[in-house]
């Protein structure tokens, strides 16, 4: 009866025996530990106090441990002695109250991910202007070159072009950051889309990957030139790395009824499990040893503030497709800058 009465409680609750043995959990108690009622069964549980919440010194916040279990956070509870009054059986047993940490954890996260995100913005300016520049020059000065050397030669300062402009594409990509994707003037996107392709290639080709281009003719269109960049950057980059030697990446875009603009990236790699397609547009989630997790994060936040919709298709072991779509007669919604 006093078990049935507990398991519709809308909180976490323990019992213990005199041994401090756990002999009873509600199914609040086990989503809130992550366990299985077997895992825990029997298992001798110990406290210490943290903090006071009342008063009573039988009434304070401890932390919990339970022999044995690991849990994925520290589980706080409050531990209560079963009253003198209570039934015989029960005498000696105790009656713990869990708190429920997941929230406070995920905002703590949240909170995380934001000063990091601040600190990133604070610095980026500095650091791309003091890195483009250099750049810039050094990629005239190769060009120059190309037009004077001689056969032999060019082909290994064409190597090295290639790279140059590989890197300022990076770097057009982090400067990409909360920029507006529409423009008021208009740009040939196709031909964009297809330099990204030419120099992405490069880093392809040196994992054997190939990266094939369907990208169709289209009018010029008010869209911006580097914000599409760093994005077709950040999703063929993406697809790349996800293929093993041999694999393909197909980029295409297309305007589809003269209205809605498309592109779509699609791949031969390794795919994602459930989870990380569930969390791979979140700031600074990465599977990857080196990975920042900004990519992915800030590409959909781009298409969403421009009124346009990102969407993640994937397979483990399959591959994955993302199709950004845009509106062209639509407006911003959100609060990227222009
Ligand atoms: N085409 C893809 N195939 C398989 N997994 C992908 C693909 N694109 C993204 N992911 C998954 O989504 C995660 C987040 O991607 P995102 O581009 O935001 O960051 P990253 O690639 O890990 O880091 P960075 O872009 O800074 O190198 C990746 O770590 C990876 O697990
Ligand atoms: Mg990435």
């Amino acid at each position: 009866m006093w078990k049935q009465a507990l398991r519709s409680l809308p909180v976490g609750v323990l019992i213990l025996d005199e041994r401090k043995a756990l002999c009873y959990a509600n199914v609040h108690a086990l989503e809130v530990l992550q366990k299985d009622w077997s895992e825990l069964r029997d298992r001798v549980c110990s406290w210490s106090d943290v903090e006071s919440l009342s008063d009573s010194e039988e009434e304070s916040t401890s932390v919990f441990q339970i022999q044995d279990v690991k849990t994925e956070q520290t589980v706080h509870a409050t531990v209560v002695p079963f009253a003198d009054e209570c039934r015989s059986e029960l005498q000696g047993y105790s009656v713990c109250w869990l708190r429920d940490d997941h929230e406070v954890e995920a905002l703590r996260r949240e909170h995380e991910k934001l000063l990091q995100l601040a600190t990133l913005n604070d610095m980026l300016p500095t650091i791309l202007h003091e890195l483009r520049n250099p750049l810039a020059a050094i990629e005239s000065v190769v060009q120059l070159l190309i037009e004077e050397s001689n056969e032999s030669i060019s082909m290994d300062l064409h190597a090295i072009l290639m790279e140059v402009r590989r890197m300022s594409l990076t770097l057009h990509g982090i400067g990409s950051v909360g920029k507006n994707l529409r423009s008021k003037k208009h740009h040939a996107i196709d031909y964009h889309i297809e330099d990204v392709i030419r120099i992405m290639n490069r880093t392809a080709s040196k994992t054997r990957v190939s990266v094939v281009s369907k990208v169709a003719l289209m009018p010029l269109l008010p869209l911006s030139p580097s914000v599409l960049d760093a994005i077709a950057f950040n999703l063929i980059s993406n697809a790349i790395q996800a293929c093993s030697p041999g694999g393909r990446v197909v980029v295409q875009a297309d305007l589809i009824d003269k209205t809605l603009f498309q592109l779509k990236v699609i791949d031969t790699g390794k795919g994602m499990s459930p989870h990380v397609l569930k969390h791979c547009t979140e700031l600074f989630y990465s599977t990857k040893p080196r990975g920042t997790g900004v990519g992915l994060a800030l590409c959909s936040r781009t298409v969403e503030a421009a009124g346009g919709t990102f969407w993640v298709e994937s397979e483990e072991g399959v591959g994955t497709t993302i199709t950004v779509s845009l509106p062209l007669t639509g407006e911003n919604r959100g609060s990227a800058a222009s």
